[in-house]
C-alpha cells in the first residue's frame, strides 16, 4: 500500500469511517475510472477506490477530456447499489463535494447536473458511468475530480473556466486529506438515499446555484432548451417552464447560460 492510501484509510478512520474495500492509489494513470471499471468487472466490492496523483486520458461529461495535471484530486470509486434511487447517486455525489469543499474553506454551488462552482468557476466535476446485465444495475463507477492546486498545470481555455481550492484559500490540501472528506459525506448521502431520496433532493436543491425562478439555457442531445428554472424533479431531472406555461423535463445536458437578470 502506498503512503497516499495509507493516509486516506487512516483520515477515514480518524473520522470514524473502517474502510472494508480496497484504496487503490498510483502516481499516474490513464483515467482511475477506467482502471476502477476494470476491478468492477471482477468483481470487486462495493466502496473500492482509486486515486491517482495525475491522470494522462481524464474523461469529463458528454466525452469530454479533463484535463489532470498533478495537483488535483483524481478519485473514483465502486458503488454496487440495491435500491430504487440509484439515478440519483450523482446528485447525492455533488451535495457530498460541496460539503467537502465546504471543510477546506469554500463555498460551493452546484449546477445541474452536478458540477461545483465557485465564484463562477468550475472546481469539481462528478462522472458516473453504469453498467447494467439483463436490466439489472450491477455497477456505478462515480469518478470524481477536484481541483487542489492553482492551475498552471492546466490547459489555456480550462485555466479560465476553472479555479481551485488553493486559488481560493491559499491552503494546499492533500489529495489523500480531501479524498477523505469527498468519501466521508459520499458515505452519508449514499446511505440517505436508500432510507430517504427526497432529502438528498432537497439537499441538492439547498446547494444549487440560486437560479430557481430564472430563465436559463440549456445544451441537450445537440438542441437548445430554454425555460424558467423550476426545479428538479424526484429523479433529478431538470424541471423548465417555457413562455407558454409548458413544463420540460431535461434528464441530460448542460446548462449553456444562465442570465442572473430579472
Ligand atoms: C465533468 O465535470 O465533466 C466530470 C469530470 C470527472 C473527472 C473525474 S477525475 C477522476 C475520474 N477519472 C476520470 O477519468 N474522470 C473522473
Amino acid at each position: 500500500m502506498t503512503a497516499v492510501a495509507r493516509a486516506l484509510r487512516e483520515g477515514l478512520r480518524v473520522r470514524g469511517l473502517e474502510w472494508g474495500a480496497e484504496i487503490e492509489h498510483h502516481e499516474s494513470l490513464a483515467s482511475t475510472s477506467d482502471r476502477l471499471k476494470e476491478a468492477a468487472r471482477a468483481g470487486a466490492p462495493e466502496w473500492t477506490a482509486v486515486l491517482a496523483d495525475e491522470q494522462t486520458g481524464g474523461r469529463g461529461r458528454q466525452g469530454r477530456a479533463w484535463a489532470s495535471p498533478p495537483g488535483g484530486l483524481y478519485l473514483s470509486v465502486l458503488l454496487r447499489p440495491r435500491f430504487e434511487a440509484f439515478g440519483l447517486i450523482p446528485l447525492a455525489a455533488g451535495v457530498a463535494l460541496v460539503e467537502a469543499l465546504r471543510e477546506h474553506g469554500v463555498a460551493a454551488e452546484l449546477k445541474w447536473p452536478n458540477d461545483a462552482l465557485a465564484g463562477g468557476r468550475k472546481i469539481a466535476g462528478i462522472l458516473a458511468e453504469a453498467s447494467s446485465t439483463a436490466g439489472r444495475l450491477e455497477w456505478v463507477v462515480l469518478g470524481l475530480g477536484v481541483n487542489l492546486e492553482a492551475g498552471e498545470g492546466l490547459p489555456a481555455g480550462v485555466r479560465e473556466t476553472a479555479t481551485s481550492i488553493c486559488t481560493l484559500t491559499g491552503a494546499r490540501v492533500e489529495p489523500a486529506v480531501a479524498a477523505g472528506a469527498v468519501l466521508a459525506h459520499l458515505s452519508v448521502w449514499y446511505d440517505a438515499l436508500r432510507a430517504e431520496p427526497a432529502a438528498v433532493v432537497r439537499a441538492w436543491t439547498e446547494r444549487a446555484l440560486p437560479w430557481w425562478g430564472r430563465p436559463v439555457e440549456l445544451q441537450s442531445g445537440g438542441q437548445v432548451v430554454r425555460g424558467i428554472a423550476e426545479g428538479i424533479d424526484p429523479r433529478g431531472a431538470l424541471v423548465l417552464i417555457g413562455e407558454d406555461g409548458s413544463r420540460t423535463i431535461v434528464l441530460s445536458g448542460d446548462v449553456t447560460a444562465v442570465r442572473l437578470e430579472p
